[in-house]
């Protein structure tokens, strides 16, 4: 038997067509309590922030070392050479289910290593690596994950207030989670930079709820994050907190550790069954 005419074209289509020969990437979509639950069981959430509950599923593309354009699910473990340069897309699915939303809403966006100068001694918690508002929804969709769509700043509005500086963690320093972060930004940042309420340039220690109140923001939307292994922790580890070599996290969310990023869904389902009603902040 031969397949029926419309099916032989239909794959010819598909194996001539550049998406066929590109396609670099399984991105799949990810649920916000998806990315919610990763943020408890890679200790992100309290560790780092009281709790996330985001509205939106927020992803980052990165160019990987083999050259393909990869989406960032959360966990992912990337290498430095991957993250030298600021991310080919950010983008954003299920905005309609985040409040006071319009087509003019303005972003900003964050990047920051927990773990600086390492997770069991991170005495420069947080170390911000960016920060720009202005990013507005872009008519395009993401490239790797056609559901999204893209956040972009006009070049007329781009006025980074941390230029991207890329990671660059201390060699054996441990496995160090990089959180980016998606927040509405406040209308009177539409014509002024956050110096404008007093905001430092310091990037080391950033206290993050300090800085929610001086800019007024409400929760992080929606917030994704990466790991970097530098090798072997100077683990002199006693805390809960320190243990980068996580084989369970039954108790909780305070004995979390890091869950290797590809792979991470066991992860997510052990614990969906453990995280229970997290107030939001
Ligand atoms: C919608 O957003 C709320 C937080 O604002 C979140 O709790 C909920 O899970 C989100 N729903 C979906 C379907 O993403
Ligand atoms: C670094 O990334 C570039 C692509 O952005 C790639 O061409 C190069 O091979 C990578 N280098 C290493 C050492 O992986
Ligand atoms: C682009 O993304 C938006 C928002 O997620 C979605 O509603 C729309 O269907 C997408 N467009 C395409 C062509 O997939
Ligand atoms: C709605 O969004 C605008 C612009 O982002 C902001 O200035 C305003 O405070 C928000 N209102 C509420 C009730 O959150
Ligand atoms: C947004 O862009 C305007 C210029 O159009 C600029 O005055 C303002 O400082 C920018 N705000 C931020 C937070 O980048
Ligand atoms: C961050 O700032 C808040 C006040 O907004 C303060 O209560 C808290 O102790 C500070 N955290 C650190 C680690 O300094
Ligand atoms: C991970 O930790 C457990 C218990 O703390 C230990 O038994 C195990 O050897 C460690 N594994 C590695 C690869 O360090």
């Amino acid at each position: 038997m031969f397949p029926s005419l419309p099916t032989s074209l239909a794959v010819l289509a598909l194996a001539l067509s550049p998406a066929a020969v590109l396609a670099d990437d399984n991105a799949e979509s990810v649920s916000t309590l998806d990315f919610k639950n990763r943020f408890v069981s890679s200790g992100i959430v309290p560790e780092v922030i009281a709790a996330l509950d985001p509205a939106v599923s927020f992803y980052v593309t990165y160019r990987a070392d083999d050259g393909h354009s990869e989406l960032i699910t959360p966990g992912s473990s990337l290498t430095v050479n991957e993250t030298s340069a600021l991310p080919l897309e950010f983008s954003v699915e299920n905005l309609n289910n985040a409040t006071n939303i319009t087509a003019q809403t303005r972003y900003l966006i964050y990047l920051l290593d927990a773990d600086a100068p390492s997770r069991s001694s991170p005495t420069a918690r947080n170390l911000r690596h960016y920060l720009a508002g202005n990013y507005t929804l872009n008519s395009a969709n993401s490239t790797v994950l056609t559901t999204a769509q893209r956040l972009s700043i006009p070049e007329a509005n781009r006025r980074p207030f941390t230029p991207f500086t890329a990671p660059t963690p201390d060699a054996n320093s441990g496995v160090h989670r990089f959180i980016y972060a998606l927040y509405t930004q406040p209308a009177r940042f539409n014509t002024a930079g956050f110096e404008s309420v007093g905001m430092e340039a310091a990037t080391a220690n950033w206290n993050l709820s300090r800085w929610r109140t001086q800019l007024g923001l409400g929760p992080a939307i929606g917030a994704t994050f990466f790991t970097i292994d530098t090798g072997a922790a100077a683990n002199g580890g006693s805390g809960s907190n320190s243990n980068n070599n996580n084989t369970g996290n039954a108790a909780g969310a305070n004995a979390a550790g890091n869950v290797e990023a590809r792979g991470y869904l066991a992860g997510v389902v052990a614990l969906a069954a453990v995280v229970g009603a997290l107030v939001m902040v």
